[in-house]
C-alpha cells in the first residue's frame, strides 16, 4: 500500500468510526482492507475516500458494510461436543455454586449461541431466575435475533425433543418460541469501546476476535476477566487459545473453557 492510500485509508478509518463506532484500527488491517476492498469493487468505487462518501450517503451501504466487516455467522449448538461439555460439566458446576445464574453471550450474532444457552438451562435448572445477556456491535444482526426467524441449516444440530419444544416451524423456518425470546436481553454493546458489566457466572465470546489485533484480543481477555466472579467461566471459539491466560489470571478446565483464577495465585496446568 503506498503512502498515498494510507493517509487514505486513515481518513476512511476515522469516517467509519464516526458513523458506526466501529474502530478499523482495532481489527488486524490486511484481512480487513482485503474484506473493505471486495466490498468496494462491488460498489464499484475505486478509493477509499470514495467508499467513505458513499456509506456517509447511503444508510444501505452503510448496514451492508457492517454486516460484512462483522460476519455474523452462527448457528444453534455451534460444535455440538463443546454445548455438551457445557451442559454436562460446566453449566452444572456453576450451578453447584449458584441457583441463579448470570451469564453473557459476547458477540452474540443472531442469537442462536444465547438461545441454545437457555435451552440448556431450561431442561437442568429451569427454577433458576437466570439472566442472560447478549450483545453484539450490529444493530441489523440484533434485529435479526429479537425476531428469532432461522433456516434449516442454522438448527441442523437442535436435538429434535428441543425444536419441537422451542420453536414453531412455517414453511421452513424455525421460529424461536416467545418463552425463550422473553428469557433473553439483547443490546448493542461495541467490546472494543464500551464499559463492561460485571457480575458474571459466564461469559461466551466465540468465532469474535479473530481479526481483532492481539493487542486488542489481549486487553479483552484482561476486562473480560474483571467482568467474570470469582470461580466463572469464559467458553471461547473452537479454533481460538488465550495464550498468556495464566498471566490473565485464567486456569484452563480444558480446551475452549477458562475458569477465573484469583490474579496473584497459582492457576491450574494449560
Ligand atoms: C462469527 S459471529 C459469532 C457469533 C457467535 N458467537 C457464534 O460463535 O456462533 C461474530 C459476531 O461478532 C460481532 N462483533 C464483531 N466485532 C465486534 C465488536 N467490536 N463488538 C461486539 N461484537 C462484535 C459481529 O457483529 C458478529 O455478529
Amino acid at each position: 500500500m503506498s503512502l498515498v492510500d494510507n493517509v487514505d485509508y486513515e481518513v476512511f478509518r476515522r469516517k467509519v468510526l464516526e458513523l458506526t463506532r466501529i474502530d478499523l484500527g482495532l481489527y488486524k488491517s490486511q484481512q480487513m482492507q482485503r474484506r473493505i476492498g471486495s466490498l468496494m469493487e462491488r460498489a464499484g468505487v475505486p478509493t477509499f475516500a470514495a467508499y467513505g462518501r458513499l456509506l456517509e450517503r447511503d444508510p444501505e451501504e452503510l448496514d451492508k458494510f457492517s454486516d460484512y466487516i462483522t460476519i455474523n455467522v452462527s448457528e444453534f449448538f455451534r460444535n455440538p461436543e463443546k454445548f455438551d461439555e457445557l451442559e454436562q460439566k460446566v453449566l452444572p458446576e456453576l450451578l453447584g455454586r449458584s441457583r441463579n445464574l448470570n451469564i453473557w453471550s459476547a458477540g452474540c450474532s443472531n442469537g442462536a449461541e444465547i438461545y441454545s444457552v437457555a435451552m440448556i438451562l431450561e431442561d437442568i435448572a429451569p427454577r433458576g431466575y437466570h439472566r442472560l445477556l447478549a450483545t453484539d456491535v450490529d444493530s441489523m444482526i440484533l434485529s435479526k435475533a429479537l425476531a428469532g426467524v432461522y433456516g434449516p441449516q442454522d438448527v441442523r444440530n437442535v436435538p429434535s425433543a428441543r425444536l419441537e419444544r422451542h420453536f414453531k416451524v412455517n414453511a421452513e423456518q424455525y421460529v424461536i418460541s416467545p418463552e425463550m425470546r422473553s428469557k433473553v436481553q439483547f443490546k448493542m454493546h461495541n467490546l472494543l469501546a464500551d464499559p463492561f458489566q460485571s457480575g458474571f457466572d459466564l461469559i461466551l465470546c466465540r468465532n469474535v476476535v479473530i481479526y481483532f489485533t492481539d493487542e486488542a484480543k489481549q486487553d479483552l481477555y484482561n476486562k473480560f476477566w474483571q467482568s467474570l466472579k470469582d470461580d466463572g467461566v469464559l467458553f471461547i471459539g473452537g479454533t481460538e487459545t488465550i495464550l498468556n491466560a495464566r498471566d490473565i489470571g485464567f486456569a484452563p478446565m480444558s480446551s475452549f473453557f477458562y475458569e477465573k483464577a484469583p490474579r496473584g495465585k497459582e492457576v491450574g496446568v494449560g
